[in-house]
């Protein structure tokens, strides 16, 4: 048990499939999993513990931004022993060629939080996800006929922008969309020496300015689901 996670330890699996959303964690879980069983709802961030394809798997909600995705990734592979964490979640595209519903796969997570830094010194602005994983996820996709966009992503802290400058960032950073949540997860596999990898769905566009619903995205994310179990079964 740690402050946030109540599960006893054997009932985390080693490889942890995180979306944002611990409403999403259940619909995956109770979609895809079998024999499954919920093992975490301390401030209703649900993790279930089941079975995909033969293979045990935990899906747990990381909740939002870099500090609470930060707090979970850190305890589940400390405390938990987990090898490697897959985050599915959603990103704003800040190019046009990007369109709603594509999906990235994050290499580089570039981030102007001082979350790295202040955890253990590091001073990267930019964490990178696991070559491993990710080129399971790779070949995972092409059998699958999906298509995914090998990406460099801003990671902000902050959703509401007073002036959002994200075409200087864009262009300065070489960045394709944003989300909020890997810069921490990759620090913290990098610092433990664990795996991380991260797919996104792009769910509105920042130049577009096209968004879905919250209802759309519970289906159109189907896609990016079923890469992240299928790679799992590999790992
Ligand atoms: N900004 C930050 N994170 C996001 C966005 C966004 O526009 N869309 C999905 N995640």
């Amino acid at each position: 048990m740690t402050p946030h996670i109540e599960a006893e330890k054997e009932e985390i699996a080693e490889i942890v499939i995180m979306p944002g959303d611990p409403l999403r964690a259940k619909f995956i879980t109770e979609t895809y999993l079998d024999n499954y069983k919920l093992v975490n709802k301390v401030r209703g961030m649900y993790a279930y513990t089941g079975y995909f394809k033969n293979k045990k798997v935990t899906i747990m909600a990381s909740g939002m931004g870099i500090p609470s995705m930060g707090i979970y990734s850190y305890e589940l592979f400390k405390f938990y022993d987990v090898k490697s964490i897959i985050r599915i979640g959603t990103a704003g595209a800040y190019t046009k060629d990007l369109k709603l519903y594509d999906i990235l796969l994050v290499e580089e997570s570039y981030s102007d939080s001082n979350y790295a830094l202040s955890q253990s010194g590091d001073k990267n602005n930019i964490q990178l996800s696991s070559k491993k994983i990710n080129d399971l996820i790779i070949e995972t996709a092409k059998t699958k006929h999906e298509k995914i966009i090998p990406s460099k992503v801003y990671c902000t802290d902050i959703f509401y922008k007073e002036n959002d400058n994200y075409e200087e960032i864009s262009k300065n950073h070489n960045c394709i969309a944003c989300e909020m949540e890997s810069y921490s997860l990759f620090h913290n596999a990098k610092i433990l020496n664990r795996n991380a990898a991260c797919l996104l769905t792009i769910s509105d566009s920042l130049v577009t300015k096209e968004e879905t619903s919250s209802e759309e995205r519970q289906t159109s994310l189907k896609s990016m689901i079923e890469i992240a179990l299928e790679t799992i079964t590999k790992l």
